[in-house]
């Protein structure tokens, strides 16, 4: 396994060009094997799970910068937790930027020490792992943190180009190389290249069909064209190759929802919510909170379910990391009715946007982040037209607040249900046009087609 999996790490990391500024072998083995699993999405439960390798990095040589750069980088990108809200990730990150000081470390080591360290400003720190990146195309750990970066900018052309950048230098006698293919695979079915994108899917998966990640693409390029049919299909086919990517499989069983909202019928739905109960992390409970708005929005009665996914978020309804993450715990906290969470989620959300500073999420929510919200609480509220009114102005920036198409997919629902339950006329014609043009992109979609049977009985009535 490994990046450079053969005995001497040390060495190999350097004929590769990429120095690794420590005397341990064992420090730039378990380094190695810490980013396989980053970039695999798969806990090797040999070594402890990512956590435990970086204990063992850590015991290894407690002064190696980049296992520094790796554990905190790890943390950050999980947008479970920040500097502003977390003291010991701050000293961490402190402590970080003072072993880098005090030895000589490469260029390409200082900028990644830098990137870490300015991670609140993400367009900035994507400056940085892009510089990294035109001297180091083989650097997998600047390359796969500005991945996951530009995703949560939503910056797809972005994400896309920067793997295409490097593409050609991965030939297949590297290891991992296959996983560059998924990667560039899902920037392209982001940017609707959807032919190309599986293509490249498939390659990635005829090396290694255990790649969680290019699995996730094909689940989007089926989910983008509507293609419920192939998507169950194919699923089902893979699923005993993807389950076991233990950061991923949750995302992939809520794909396989996806297709299931469109038929509305449900089995997978509990694979989701014991996967996130378990995890905890942030990508799962996005996931399951998406999944059950869905189906309430589809009329379904999802219970006390959503008890359960509270119990999760309202302990980050004052986190504010990301807008994204903000709006799926407020589905939540409306979903539970729990109305003192939803109160102190936006009243701390508009507080700290009082003082933005350099972070790029606040800065974003006067604009995007708050008219966002409050269309979720008017919709709760029955107050549809104010739901639309606040919503369809922004409807064309909300790829800023980052996740893929599909995620996102859950605002222009949320948008249509509005729309369709308003009082006035217009916002009723407006519905149908969203439908048409809904249909005109992605044809064939039953999710749609119920949606549109919706506005010909108002038409009818009307
Ligand atoms: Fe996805």
């Amino acid at each position: 396994i490994g990046q450079f999996g053969i005995l001497c790490f040390l060495q190999a990391w350097q004929d590769a060009g990429l120095v690794l500024s420590t005397t341990s072998n064992e420090a730039c083995k378990m380094y190695d094997a810490t980013l396989t699993q980053y970039v695999t999405w798969k806990n090797d439960k040999s070594l402890g799970g990512i956590e435990g390798t970086l204990s063992k990095l850590q015991a290894a040589d407690p002064s190696f910068s980049m296992g520094h750069v790796i554990a905190n980088g790890l943390v950050l990108i999980g947008t479970g937790s920040s500097v502003r809200l977390d003291r010991k990730l701050d000293d961490a990150i402190r402590k970080m930027v003072a072993v880098s000081q005090s030895q000589p470390l490469t260029e390409r080591e200082k900028l990644h020490v830098s990137a870490i360290e300015l991670f609140a400003n993400l367009p900035r720190a994507c400056e940085v792992w892009e510089q990294i990146l035109q001297n180091h195309p083989m650097d997998l750990l600047a390359l796969k943190f500005a991945h996951d970066t530009y995703f949560y900018l939503g910056q797809q052309t972005q994400m896309r180009d920067s793997v295409a950048r490097v593409y050609p230098h991965w030939t297949p006698d590297i290891p991992l190389s296959s996983y560059i293919k998924g990667m560039y695979s899902f920037g392209l079915m982001e940017t609707n290249f959807f032919d190309r994108a599986e293509k490249l899917a498939y390659e990635a998966l005829a090396i290694n069909p255990t790649d969680a990640w290019s699995v996730h693409t094909l689940a989007h390029v089926h989910e983008m064209k509507a293609d419920v049919k192939r998507g169950l299909a194919f699923m089902k086919q893979t699923e005993n190759n993807w389950k076991d990517s233990d950061m991923l499989s949750c995302h992939n069983y809520w794909h396989w929802a996806l297709y299931l909202i469109e038929k509305v019928c449900g089995c997978v739905f509990s694979s989701i919510a014991s996967r996130c109960q378990l995890s905890g992390t942030m990508l799962d409970v996005v996931d399951n909170s998406s999944m059950l708005y869905r189906l309430q929005l589809e009329g379904v009665n999802v219970g006390d379910r959503w008890k359960q996914v509270n119990q999760l978020t309202k302990k980050h309804a004052k986190d504010h990391i990301l807008i994204f993450n903000d709006v799926h715990f407020l589905m939540s906290s409306l979903g539970a009715q729990d109305h003192k969470t939803t109160q102190e989620l936006l009243a701390t959300l508009q507080e700290l946007a009082q003082v933005p500073d350099e972070d790029h999420e606040l800065n974003l929510v006067p604009e995007l982040g708050l008219p966002l919200l409050q269309s979720f609480v008017e919709f709760e509220m029955g107050n549809y037209d104010k739901a639309v009114e606040l919503l369809y102005p922004v409807r064309y920036r909300l790829v800023e607040i980052g996740g893929s198409n599909a995620q996102r997919d859950v605002f222009a629902q949320l948008l249509i249900h509005a729309a369709l339950n308003c009082k006035s006329k217009a916002n009723q014609k407006l519905a149908r046009c969203l439908l048409i043009e809904r249909d005109e992109l992605r044809p064939n979609s039953p999710l749609t087609e119920r949606l549109m049977r919706k506005t010909t009985t108002l038409h009818a009535l009307g």
